[in-house]
């Protein structure tokens, strides 16, 4: 079984702090950062760009897990990819060409992450598995944190792991979006090993986020 990462959503986080956070996060025990990038297009919400992606990565050495939620992506790729963002994630719908906005996240030396959506079926991005390094599952409908857990994208999980297994392959799985300390259970059982989560880790226990990074991964 793959080592649990814990993956912070900093969009729960106090943006006139964000810096600050991201050191709070790192000395905290988490594993990478999770870097929710939204255009107000692809989803109805807007976040932050590459400049400030550049800024932030003064603050931690810890991995960039950046979650692209912009449509089309392609032209994007490679300003994250120089901000610093070492994982980038991409959503197969937006973009007119999965494989070749795979290889270029491959061409810039970071890691390729692709996303599904709660109703977007694992055969979008089969062919395309064997050259990703991981699978961002949404537990959500992407574009706002502190939603409800869709408990139905379990299954779809399950079914990645017996194809990494069938085809020997190695990528994560991370899910994402509304996980809190008795779903997160679930969603390792059913495979994934990488939790984002947002509101749990800034939120519960007054905020103490130690505790809570330490309550998912020993979950
Ligand atoms: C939703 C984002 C998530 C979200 C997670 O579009 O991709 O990363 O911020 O936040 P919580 O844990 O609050 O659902
Ligand atoms: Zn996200």
């Amino acid at each position: 079984m793959k080592k649990i990462q814990i993956s912070p959503s900093i969009l729960s986080a106090d943006f006139s702090q964000l810096g600050n956070e991201i050191k709070k996060l790192s000395e905290a025990g988490a594993d990478m950062i999770h870097v929710d990038v939204m255009d107000g297009h692809f989803v109805p919400n807007l976040t932050i760009g590459p400049p400030v992606i550049k800024d932030l990565k003064k603050y931690s050495s810890i991995p960039f897990d950046v979650h692209l939620m912009i449509s089309p992506v392609h032209q994007y790729i490679e300003a994250y990819a120089e901000a610093g963002a070492d994982i980038i994630t991409i959503h197969p719908e937006a973009t007119n060409d999965l494989q070749s906005s795979i290889d270029k996240i491959n061409k810039l030396n970071k890691k390729v992450g692709v996303s599904l959506n709660p109703d977007s079926k694992i055969n979008l991005i089969e062919k395309n598995l064997d050259q990703i390094d991981l699978v961002l599952i949404m537990s959500v409908n992407p574009g706002f944190g502190g939603q409800k857990f869709m408990p139905e994208v379990l299954d779809k999980i399950k079914n990645l792991v017996r194809i990494r297994k069938e085809r020997n392959l190695n990528f994560d799985i991370e899910i994402d979006g509304g996980i809190n300390f008795d779903n997160c259970k679930l969603a390792i059982e059913a495979g994934a090993n990488i939790i984002v989560s947002g509101t749990t880790i800034f939120k519960s226990n007054n905020g103490n986020i130690k505790k809570n990074i330490d309550l998912l991964r020993s979950i």
